[in-house]
């Protein structure tokens, strides 16, 4: 008698910046320098399944990725435990016959199970996804009332771009102002019907860990690099403002320049750091040159680029049809090749091109 097991299963897709963040002004609350904005991929693609479980039989919390246990001891994971459980409300499930009050939830100890549909090995944004679905079921699953921006704050805690996850569609991560870090959170700029003919690509360069981790990139930067400071001050603010009004017009040709003048402008503060960081390597700048050029070459362009910190190039297309020549321009330009490990992922249609 008594036992008895209450789950929960969330899906969260990842998100990729357009405006990047870039430098922490608060490292144990992950409070950035500047504000940004990414497109959250559509569900299915690129995301985390996590599925939480709660039992009175379980002894301690545990955690399982990709079907490894792994430790739930590091400050991160432990802040947005803490965070959830302070907020966690009654729940009855007449069901099953469970009640569990809110001072339960202080002794009931959780198990959770996460899974990434893609290759964690491949350097694709998997902390992001990640973060944001095991806050999102331990928001449902404890009966958190609290809205989608206050569970963006306490993502944010787990990882600083997982608060964007908990929106789909597009998303401005507001750096705040308070140094508690109360009104650093996630705001949806538009849904994900918005504008629907975007198609992203995603071009694996190479699937091998990247050496800098974003964590001690952005310590680095923050510490020496002039053009960081810059950029945060004097660039970003003006940025997303042109950002936000491109969006929201479905203003393609700004919306590229500014997204690809936005990346290049993280990775010229990643090699203006020293020890300089190298992220991209000869195959993201071959990609770089080839849809600088192609864009050059039409009327208005075509593709837009952005890469994370590693080489592999995500790229948005301006519709479908720009997106099928972007394909065969990398199947032409960059065979799929063993060695230089080129594979494609197109998002729009759930095909994996390799
Ligand atoms: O949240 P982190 O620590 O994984 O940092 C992500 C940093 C970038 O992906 C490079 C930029 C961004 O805004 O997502």
């Amino acid at each position: 008698a008594g036992e008895w097991i209450l789950t929960l299963t969330a899906q969260t897709p990842t998100n990729i910046a357009v405006i990047k963040y870039w430098g922490k002004r608060d490292e144990s609350l992950i409070l950035p320098v500047n504000d940004s904005i990414s497109v959250t991929l559509d569900p299915g693609h690129l995301c985390t399944t996590t599925t939480v479980a709660v039992s009175p039989a379980f002894e301690q919390d545990r955690m399982w990725l990709n079907g490894k246990e792994i430790s739930l001891s590091g400050d991160r994971f432990q802040s947005c435990l803490r965070e959830i459980r302070a907020r966690a409300t009654d729940v009855e499930n007449k069901e099953k016959g469970i009640k569990i009050s809110k001072k339960d939830w202080e002794k009931l100890h959780l198990h959770i199970s996460s899974f990434n549909n893609f290759p964690t090995a491949a350097g694709l944004a998997s902390s992001a996804a990640g973060l944001a679905c095991l806050v999102f079921a331990l928001g449902k699953l404890m009966n958190v009332r609290e809205d989608h921006s206050q569970l963006s704050a306490i993502a944010r805690q787990g990882s600083g771009s997982a608060c964007r996850s908990l929106y789909g569609g597009f998303v401005k991560w507001i750096m705040g102002k308070e140094e508690n870090g109360s009104d650093s959170l996630a705001v949806q700029l538009a849904d994900e019907k918005h504008w629907d003919e975007l198609v992203i690509i995603i071009a694996v360069v190479s699937s091998r860990q990247k050496e800098t981790s974003s964590t001690s990139g952005m310590r680095e930067s923050v510490e020496t690099s002039l053009l960081l400071q810059h950029r945060a001050k004097e660039v970003v603010p003006k940025r997303i403002l042109k950002m936000e009004e491109a969006i929201q017009n479905r203003d393609f040709a700004s919306f590229a320049a500014l997204a690809c003048a936005d990346s290049n402008q993280f990775h010229a503060v990643c090699l203006d750091t020293s020890p300089p960081i190298f992220y991209m390597n000869d195959t993201s700048h071959r990609i770089i040159n080839c849809v600088e050029k192609w864009n050059r070459s039409e009327e208005a362009p075509q593709v837009a680029y952005t890469f994370d910190a590693g080489p592999n190039a995500v790229l948005i297309a301006r519709n479908r049809k720009a997106a099928s020549l972007l394909i065969q321009r990398l199947l032409y330009y960059f065979p799929p090749n063993p060695e230089t490990d080129m594979n494609s992922y197109v998002l729009g249609d759930k095909s994996i091109l390799k």
